[in-house]
């Protein structure tokens, strides 16, 4: 089918048009900028989210229907993207039988994943594939899965050799017929491996490293293709580049901060790990406060610090932290109200924010819909869908396009 006809195409321009005309709302990040520039304009939305408590705020972020009640001004907005980026549920394969629990060393979550996208492939991909090309494959538990189910053979290709080792091990330990190229996706030849008899496969697969996939199986006329991707942020520059003739004509031009946007969410973090997350936002944003007072210049960003730095009284965290990043802290300066003042910005920012998180499918559906539109213009047939739950994890869209 050509781009130019297909649902995709009259999908991404509605996308396309709402994110155009709301950039001011999801653009600008409560984190760095308070207040936001769009609170004049709403002052509703505005009042109704600052007076949300720093949980309620963290619930409702995930929870948009209740927030529709809570802050009637946001309901617009939750209506109105939840219209433009519902995605149905993709049939799995009704015949196939996938034990329930993991096969050794392959993770429950991660086992629960690969079932769901295989349950899918076996529906959706065409017969006379006689290889799974498993894209940045880790250990190759998925292409493993597919050639233990399917009369294909699957060839892992991967970065890393100690995950190549131990995928070959793990193939040969089931007696089944994988093997694994070690190579960089980024500067790899890949067209001895993509051709018509081919079937790639990426799942969870960063950027660029996807879009690389998406490049080879169109030069190579692969057969078949399904990514389901993630990190939208990872790419070589600080924009995105655009990759069908739709997306390329959109005044829409994404920064990589924008991008990040659409992989922003936490379902499937433990309550342990979210609280310690929001501590660390909280100290950071209070570290910020401190050395904006010092006189230095605030500092924003201090690279990595060790998790255990978060753990630390605020008081010592800062010292820590001023240490590392090399600046002084001001004369006698009280811990205590620097790091009310840190969470209270958490809170304000958080609850803003979740104005910019409203638009976070939005954009993953944009992003999608331009890999739709381009394996489209190519001669393939697209679908999209989600493959799995999003508790089992958020990234659950899955882009498949089959050779005309
Ligand atoms: C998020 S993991 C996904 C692994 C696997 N597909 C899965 O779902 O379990 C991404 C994998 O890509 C590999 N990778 C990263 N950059 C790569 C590159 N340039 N070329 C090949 N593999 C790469 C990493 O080593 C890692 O194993």
């Amino acid at each position: 089918m050509n781009g130019r006809s297909s649902p995709h195409q009259s999908r991404f321009e509605r996308v396309d048009d709402w994110l155009t005309r709301t950039t001011g709302l999801w653009r600008p990040r409560p984190f760095v900028q308070l207040p936001a520039p769009w609170e004049d304009d709403l002052p509703e939305l505005s009042a109704g989210l600052r007076a949300l408590e720093l949980e309620e705020a963290c619930f409702l972020e995930e929870n948009p229907s209740v927030l529709a009640r809570r802050v009637p001004a946001a309901a617009p907005l939750v209506e109105r993207n939840r219209g433009l980026s519902d995605w149905p549920s993709l049939e799995g394969s009704p015949g196939l039988e996938l034990p329930k629990h993991p096969p050794r060393f392959v993770p429950q979550r991660k086992w629960r994943q690969i079932s769901a996208f295989v349950r899918v492939l076996q529906g959706q991909a065409p017969s006379g594939v006689e290889t799974w090309v498993d894209w940045c494959a880790g250990k190759g538990h998925l292409g493993r899965t597919l050639a233990s189910v399917s009369r294909a053979r699957a060839l892992g290709v991967e970065k890393r050799r100690r995950l190549c080792d131990s995928g070959r091990e793990l193939a040969e330990r089931e007696g089944v017929p994988m093997d694994f190229r070690c190579a960089d996706v980024l500067t790899g030849s890949f067209d001895d491996v993509l051709g018509p008899s081919a079937a790639a496969v990426a799942l969870h697969a960063c950027g660029e490293l996807h879009v690389a996939l998406m490049r080879s199986v169109v030069a190579r006329r692969a057969r078949f293709v399904a990514v389901a991707p993630c990190c939208y942020q990872r790419i070589g520059g600080a924009y995105y580049e655009p990759l069908s003739r739709a997306a390329k004509e959109s005044r829409l031009r994404l920064h990589r901060h924008d991008l990040r946007l659409a992989c922003l969410q936490e379902v499937v973090a433990g309550q342990g790990e979210r609280r310690l997350r929001k501590r660390a936002e909280a100290y950071r944003l209070s570290f910020e406060l401190l050395t904006r007072e010092a006189g230095d210049g605030p500092v924003e960003s201090f690279g990595r610090l060790p998790r255990s730095f978060f753990r630390l009284p605020f008081s010592l965290f800062a010292a820590r932290a001023a240490e590392q990043a090399g600046v002084r802290l001001p004369h006698g300066w009280d811990a205590e109200a620097v790091e009310r003042a840190g969470w209270e910005r958490l809170r304000v920012a958080t609850s803003l924010g979740i104005v910019r998180g409203l638009f976070r499918r939005a954009i993953e559906s944009w992003l999608l819909l331009d890999r739709a539109l381009f394996l489209e213009e190519h001669g393939y047939r697209a679908h999209v869908g989600a493959f799995c739950e999003k508790s089992v994890t958020p990234r659950n869209l899955m882009l498949s396009a089959t050779l005309i």
